[in-house]
């Protein structure tokens, strides 16, 4: 029983189904897998477009427990799958990557005395006060499988006292996502994208072409929920990014409620050359970024996309989970936080540098078939 509940996981979980279809067509120890969908996010644009894009089967059973704070999200989603693992007994369940889904089926399933095993484990960015980051820590200290996409993640996970048995190196499986999806992305028209996905008509469609254009997401908690913080961050993409290049910014719900609550939203909506776009489909963003000057973002998936994809990428956080994405491991990301002054610095560095796509160990495209491949062992 996979487990899962906001955008991230989606393309997460997708090559994973894959790969257990494509086992039970050479196998005769048939696996049965059913998709918990928790309903953390639930518009069309957040959720179901995923599901279409990706092939990802509908969800077997969907919890509906929506938005809430953190504790209604995850206390929501672990009285409701507990019915469901009670009536169902799954061997297995998986959780995948770092969203509440992550830490609610976590306790539930061991609190169910059921094996836990968690895709993208030993993510460390050392800062608690992010959601995330407590997230990983409780599916880390519960799960029986602990699947990391890089070397670093092992040693986090060693330095924590997980038994060595239970960490398994297998890749990142976003990139799976990314390699079997991209040729798809290759085909669209960046033009019809922006066309299609733009917020407000009354804004004026700048001319893009390749490499002169930045595509910017924001939607960290430490970014979008501080005025002052927010604001700077949107002064410095008007006054000195976009007076450089057209910025794309496909606009978070998050961001967008902050963005009402503080008063800045009509502010936004002058902005010359900063298009407002909705959240984009999978491959809607990927065909955007393959082809961006740069990348500005606070999103961990990102930021390993551009790595891959040799788009240099302005991380704005203090710290990252993901330190192989980062230029010192042979990345394409810098981290800026979100202090002005040094966003400035590195963006102007960036401007001048060449692309370098690189692609960390095991990020092949063939994680979610190593998975797959274990959990079959381990029965
Ligand atoms: C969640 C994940 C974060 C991930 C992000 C990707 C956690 C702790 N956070 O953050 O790790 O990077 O998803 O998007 O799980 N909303 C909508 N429509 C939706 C969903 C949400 O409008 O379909 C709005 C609601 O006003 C909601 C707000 O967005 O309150 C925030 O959503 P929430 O699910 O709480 O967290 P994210 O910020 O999306």
């Amino acid at each position: 029983m996979s487990v899962v509940g906001a955008r991230p996981n989606f393309m997460k979980i997708a090559p994973f189904i894959r790969s257990i279809e494509k086992h039970n067509a050479n196998s005769d120890k048939k696996i049965e897998h059913l998709l918990v969908h928790t309903g953390q996010h639930y518009d069309i644009r957040m959720s179901q477009k995923f599901f279409d894009e990706l092939n990802i089967p509908p969800a077997d059973i969907h919890l509906e427990i929506g938005s809430g704070t953190h504790a209604e999200q995850v206390g929501n989603t672990m009285i409701a799958l507990e019915k469901v693992i009670r009536a169902h007994k799954p061997d297995w369940v998986i959780v995948v990557g770092d969203v509440n889904a992550v830490c609610a089926g976590s306790i539930t399933a061991k609190k169910e005395h059921v094996n836990l095993a968690h895709i993208e484990a030993g993510l460390r960015s050392g800062d608690i006060t992010m959601p995330e980051e407590v997230n990983r820590l409780v599916a880390d200290r519960l799960a029986d499988l602990l699947f990391t996409p890089d070397k670093i993640s092992n040693e986090n996970l060693l330095k924590e006292g997980v038994p060595p048995e239970r960490i398994k190196f297998v890749g990142n499986i976003m990139i799976d996502t990314l390699e079997n999806e991209r040729h798809k992305a290759e085909k669209l028209n960046p033009d019809e994208i922006i066309r299609e996905n733009i917020l407000l008509q009354e804004q004026k469609i700048p001319q893009i072409s390749p490499l002169n254009y930045i595509i910017l997401t924001l939607h960290r908690p430490s970014n979008v929920d501080n005025k002052e913080i927010f604001s700077q961050i949107i002064s410095f993409i008007k006054n000195e990014v976009s007076e450089k290049y057209p910025v794309l910014w496909p606009i978070h719900p998050r961001a967008r409620k902050r963005l009402e609550e503080f008063g800045l939203w009509n502010e936004i909506v002058s902005f010359k050359n900063v298009l407002l776009l909705h959240p984009l489909g999978y491959h809607e963003l990927l065909r955007l970024n393959m082809e961006a000057k740069m990348i500005l973002t606070d999103s961990g998936g990102l930021q390993e996309e551009a790595t891959v994809l040799g788009v240099p990428c302005l991380t704005l956080r203090w710290n990252t989970e993901r330190p192989v994405t980062l230029k010192e491991y042979g990345g394409a990301s810098v981290l800026v936080g979100n202090n002005v002054e040094r966003i400035r610095e590195e963006f102007y560095k960036t401007l001048a540098e060449e692309r370098k796509p690189t692609r960390p160990e095991l990020w092949d495209g063939h994680t979610a078939e190593r998975i797959v491949d274990i959990l079959v062992k381990y029965g």
